[in-house]
């Protein structure tokens, strides 16, 4: 089974490909660190109401009683992880470069052996546990839903880094995704799609 669905959803242009704002510099919450890297690998931000409104107007109305929050998440590389809270989550993909999203099969333990989180909802997950199981390459302008609860990771295509190397930022530039979190299985939110 995979873990993850492109949809068939319209966002409207207003809020396109870049044009969602943020509010300010809020920060709701910081994810994975790696040793070496300043920066966290994934940063959610508030973006206004009228923008939240605007993409929950694009799903299903029978999955919005069960979106607990919607945000502007700056992403770097991300080494495998689960969600801890969060069951799956809508990807409204703004700004990419090329980053190849990846699940993968196997067993969960906990890793803090290199990346570190501070325990808000993300665990990063033993990687010689987890064999790959699927990939895409997001556009700009597309709509993913993911089930957070199956390991996946974010890394360069072609990598031949290896260890934490591999999820240390070559690129300037952050992914810029607007996520819309569910708490509703990733199979249930599927079958609205
Ligand atoms: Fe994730």
């Amino acid at each position: 089974m995979s873990n993850f669905k492109k949809l068939d959803v319209k966002v409207p242009y207003e809020h396109n490909q870049r044009r969602t704002r943020l509010i300010g510099k809020h920060v709701l919450g910081k994810h994975g660190k790696i040793d070496g890297v300043d920066d966290y690998s994934a940063v959610r931000r508030y973006i206004p109401r009228s923008s939240v409104e605007a993409f929950k107007s694009c799903l299903p109305a029978d999955i919005l009683p069960y979106i607990s929050g919607v945000t502007m998440t700056e992403i770097t590389l991300l080494a495998p992880h689960v969600h801890t809270k969060e069951m799956c989550v809508i990807n409204f993909y703004q700004q990419t470069h090329g980053e190849v999203t990846t699940f993968y099969d196997g067993k969960v333990e906990v890793d803090d052996n290199w990346t570190q989180d501070n325990g808000n909802g993300y665990f990063l997950c033993k990687p010689e546990l987890l064999s790959p199981a699927g990939s895409f390459v997001a556009e700009d302008g597309s709509v993913y839903l993911l089930n957070t609860r199956a390991p996946h990771a974010v890394e360069e295509p072609n990598d031949e880094r290896v260890g934490n190397d591999r999820y240390k930022p070559i690129k300037k530039d952050k992914r810029m995704v607007v996520q819309a979190f569910l708490d509703l299985p990733f199979e249930r939110v599927a079958s609205y799609f």
